[in-house]
């Protein structure tokens, strides 16, 4: 291969542009070409590419989000719309693609590469941290940083009004963020979409808590936890069994996805970006790259995308435990 494009899909996460940068130092390292794609699969069928070499991506391995901007692109799931991509790679002269985000990014990825002789590279960029066979996705562990912090100033208020508070946190289908944020925020309680613990359990657990002497709670509630309909529904179910116990609602929402990643996903998305070229450089195709015990691993997409990740349950145990 003599030239390979990039592109970053579906909802951004912190170290995004980290992994550019790798994959483009590594083209150049590497003695390859590289493109940048805008706005994902959707740029690509518009044709909105540039040309990247090493320098062009000074000053980015600090910056939140995705300079080549991300979208999620409807008209890739159609065959024209896969057609014309495929038209404007070839007509650039690309040979592979490496593409950054999640399993919508993958899921589009593996069809268009059994469609088309494009090997393409997947790099997992999410915060959710739901891809299965890498231990970490990047942008995790900055939306888990920037999580607790948030938890730690609500804490202060929480304890000095002695008010229970429900806070609502990202993860589509996943409990990562929740349960580990919750761990490393000290919450009572811990809402996840893997475990429906049940309104009457959750009510009955905060009243002995508070029978033991807590007066304020924190609960981390993941946007996918199946308890109630909506949070403001577990708020009301909370207050009206408890009384006295005033309940506030906090939805930390998109804040979880920005600000400068972390050194962890710094690191991170620069062996998966150095990773993901050096697969290609070894002729590998229709691939994620992760990272499982410390070291870089090859998965098909079809292992990233179609076996759910299973969760930890020993940090389910801890968190229990602590909560005591
Ligand atoms: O997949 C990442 C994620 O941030 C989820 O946690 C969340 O449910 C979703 O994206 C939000 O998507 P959007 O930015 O399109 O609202």
């Amino acid at each position: 291969i003599n030239k390979i494009a990039v592109l970053t899909s579906g909802g951004d996460s912190p170290g995004m542009n980290a992994a550019i940068r790798a994959v483009v130092r590594n083209a150049a390292y590497s003695g390859l070409k590289c493109d940048g794609i805008y706005r994902g699969f959707q740029g690509l069928i518009e044709n909105e590419f540039i040309e990247l070499g090493a320098r062009d991506v000074k000053n980015t391995i600090n910056r939140g989000g995705t300079f080549l901007k991300s979208a999620r692109s409807k008209d890739f799931m159609t065959k024209e719309g896969r057609q014309k991509a495929y038209k404007n790679l070839k007509s650039r002269n690309i040979d592979a693609l490496v593409v950054i985000g999640g399993d919508g990014t993958f899921t589009g990825a593996s069809i268009f590469s059994k469609e088309y002789d494009m090997p393409i590279i997947g790099i997992p960029g999410t915060i959710d941290n739901d891809i299965n066979g890498t231990d970490y996705t990047i942008g995790y562990d900055t939306a888990l940083n920037t999580v607790v912090e948030a938890i730690d100033k609500i804490r202060d208020t929480a304890s000095s009004h002695d008010r229970l508070f429900l806070v609502e946190v990202m993860g589509r289908d996943a409990g990562d963020i929740a349960l580990n944020s919750g761990i490393g925020a000290g919450a009572e309680e811990i809402l996840i979409p893997e475990e429906n613990l049940g309104i009457d359990r959750l009510i009955e657990s905060l009243d002995k808590s508070r029978k033991t002497g807590k007066t304020s709670s924190i609960v981390v509630v993941s946007e996918g936890d199946q308890i109630g309909k909506n949070i403001a529904e577990v708020a009301e179910s909370i207050e009206s069994s408890l009384l006295g116990y005033e309940v506030k609602v906090t939805v930390l929402g998109h804040i979880q996805r920005g600000g400068s990643p972390s050194c962890f996903d710094r690191v991170l998305a620069s062996r998966l970006g150095v990773g993901a070229v050096d697969a290609l450089m070894e002729g590998k195709s229709n691939i994620m790259v992760g990272i499982e015990h410390k070291k870089i691993v090859y998965v098909p997409f079809e292992t990233a995308i179609n076996i759910k990740k299973i969760l930890d349950t020993d940090l389910l145990r801890v968190a229990d435990i602590v909560s005591t």
